[in-house]
């Protein structure tokens, strides 16, 4: 029976974080002097399982769950995920199963991930340019490792779409080669304002490029743009199509903010449960697997968890003094 928090807002959409590594250290997200060769990530043993997220996961789907995403840092740096997809994919023959990952070591994994049950993945991609690229993500890898696993996921008959955080001052010259590199591929580009998540990125509101901004920046070079509508109210995507029916998404959390419709709940890799990805605290659900915890245990657990929640932190961000220690990211889970 599916189960609503207390603003009425139903749990869809699952979003487990498998690890909190990452192979970049994307400047907005694990910029190197927060996250260097003293940067404690969690150890081995304080990480979940595949059984144990299966547990959860399993706990979850008859509360309503329609959607899940492997997410981390970087989830194809765990070791065999795709034991986890099949895992997953036994629980739920018709689930929505998808995956974020930067790209570069999609290449190689696509074939497995798709024959263990995966349906779609989100590829991150910032820059084109190679030495933009380089910069963003503070990385060697370079985007044609990125283009080369998109092309690969294609092949294998992953559904892709590819996301891009846009940065004033920084890449915006990006926007129309990323969004024709995608057409090029039918797939579809989202443009993602910078978020002030975590407390390690130096946000501040002048690096953000609207949304609005970005769609003038495309239709400035792709012609006009004409709004569709999405597919469901908690989509976090307003799409947009060109004359000739490429789609466009953005995503404009900073200056339209979609908390109204926000069904997600998201597993950190140690396994505690967060309602909100600007939360400062999660509640954890690995203690109760570790003391015994049944299904039954969980469900309830996960229930009052969920029908208490009342998160809107994108609504309320100038409202609120910013909270001091919000989860960052990478660990939490994008
Ligand atoms: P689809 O299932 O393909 O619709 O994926 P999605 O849009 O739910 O997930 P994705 O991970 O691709 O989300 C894209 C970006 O939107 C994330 O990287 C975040 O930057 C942002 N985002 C996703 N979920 C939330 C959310 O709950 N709150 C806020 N503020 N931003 C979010
Ligand atoms: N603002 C917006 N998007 C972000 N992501 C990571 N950090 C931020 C941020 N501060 C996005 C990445 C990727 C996904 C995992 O989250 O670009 O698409
Ligand atoms: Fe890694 Fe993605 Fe964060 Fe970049 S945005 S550091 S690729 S988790
Ligand atoms: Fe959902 Fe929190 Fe994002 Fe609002 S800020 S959309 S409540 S995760």
């Amino acid at each position: 029976m599916s189960i609503a928090d207390s603003l009425g807002r139903p749990l869809r959409d699952l979003r487990i974080s498998v690890t909190d590594r990452c192979n970049f250290r994307c400047r907005y997200c694990m910029p190197r002097e927060h996250f260097g060769t003293d940067h404690e990530f969690l150890a081995r043993e304080d990480i979940l399982s595949y059984e144990e997220i299966t547990t959860i996961t399993a706990a979850m789907i008859p509360l309503g769950l329609s959607k899940i995403r492997i997410t981390g840092g970087e989830p194809l740096i765990r070791k065999d995920i795709a034991r986890l997809i099949e895992m997953l994919r036994a629980l739920d023959a018709g689930m929505d199963l998808a995956l974020t990952t930067n790209g570069v070591l999609l290449k190689r994994h696509a074939k497995t991930l798709k024959h263990a049950g995966l349906n779609r993945v989100t590829v991150s991609l910032d820059a084109l340019d190679a030495a933009l690229f380089q910069t963003m993500g503070d990385t060697e890898h370079t985007a044609d490792d990125v283009l080369a696993g998109i092309d690969e996921a294609l092949k294998v008959g992953l559904k892709v779409k590819v996301n891009t955080v846009v940065q004033r001052n920084l890449n915006e010259s990006q926007i129309t080669p990323i969004a024709q590199a995608c057409f090029e591929r039918k797939i579809t580009p989202r443009f993602i304002e910078f978020m002030d998540v975590g407390s390690t990125n130096q946000w501040n509101y002048d690096s953000v490029v609207s949304g609005a901004e970005i769609r003038e920046i495309l239709s400035n070079t792709l012609g006009p743009l004409h709004s569709v509508s999405t597919g469901h109210p908690s989509d976090v995507a307003k799409l947009w199509e060109t004359e000739h029916g490429e789609e466009i998404g953005l995503i404009q959390s900073v200056t339209s903010p979609f908390c109204g419709d926000c069904s997600r709940a998201r597993i950190s890799a140690n396994g505690s449960i967060y309602t909100c990805l600007f939360a400062t605290e999660g509640q954890d659900l690995r203690s109760l697997l570790r003391f015994g915890a049944g299904k039954q245990d969980l469900d309830q657990a996960i229930r009052s968890i969920w029908t208490s929640r009342k998160d809107r932190y994108s609504e309320t961000r100038t409202e609120l003094s910013q909270p001091k220690s919000k989860v960052e990211m990478s660990f939490i889970g994008g």
